[in-house]
């Protein structure tokens, strides 16, 4: 096992850190991150406001405005999270992540990628226009900070 580049994590942390809105606890924590990245099928991909990848590691790299984390199991993919900065949003970022994310996950044979959001998310939108499509959904799956419970819903592209 090897420890994910702490310059990466910082950079997944600064926008994590920016992006998700405490009151639907869906950030994690850097921990989390950290023990997803140990494992080989989890993967994390941190683009600048441009949309271009930032490589791991240290050095001088551009500031980190979204990322993307997956894991995959023989061949299929799961999108584990995927977030914007505020500052960088509606420009693209995010559709750069998720098409880096499909051209990375054909290198590594996926046919089929999966993502779940909780109802109410505009990220449906991209989703959409990226051609996900529902196929599922888990009711009261999720816990907000205040208690509520809110459906998930899945989707699924084919690549
Ligand atoms: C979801 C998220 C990653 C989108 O990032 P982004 O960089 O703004 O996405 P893009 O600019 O590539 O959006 C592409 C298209 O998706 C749709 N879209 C994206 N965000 C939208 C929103 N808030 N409302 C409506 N449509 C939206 C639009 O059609 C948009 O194209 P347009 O701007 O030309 O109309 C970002 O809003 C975010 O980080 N949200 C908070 C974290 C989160 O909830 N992540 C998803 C669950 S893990």
């Amino acid at each position: 096992m090897t420890s994910p580049c702490p310059h990466q994590l910082d950079r997944i942390m600064a926008v994590m850190e920016a992006a998700f809105d405490p009151a639907y606890g869906e950030a994690w924590t850097r921990r989390q991150v950290a023990e997803a990245l140990v494992l080989p099928s989890t993967h994390a991909l941190v683009v600048d406001a441009e949309g271009a990848p930032i490589d791991a590691g240290p050095g001088p790299a551009p500031a980190p405005a979204g990322f993307v984390l997956s894991r995959h199991v023989l061949d299929e993919e799961e999108l584990l999270l995927i977030a914007v900065v505020p500052g960088a949003r509606r420009r693209g970022v995010g559709t750069a992540l998720i098409g880096h994310l499909l051209a990375a996950a054909r290198t590594r044979a996926v046919n089929r990628i999966f993502l779940e959001m909780r109802r109410g998310n505009p990220a449906i939108h991209l989703y959409h226009k990226l051609g996900f499509e529902p196929i599922g959904e888990r009711r009261n799956y999720y816990r907000m900070a205040n208690g509520t419970r809110i459906d998930a819903i899945t989707f699924a592209r084919s690549l």
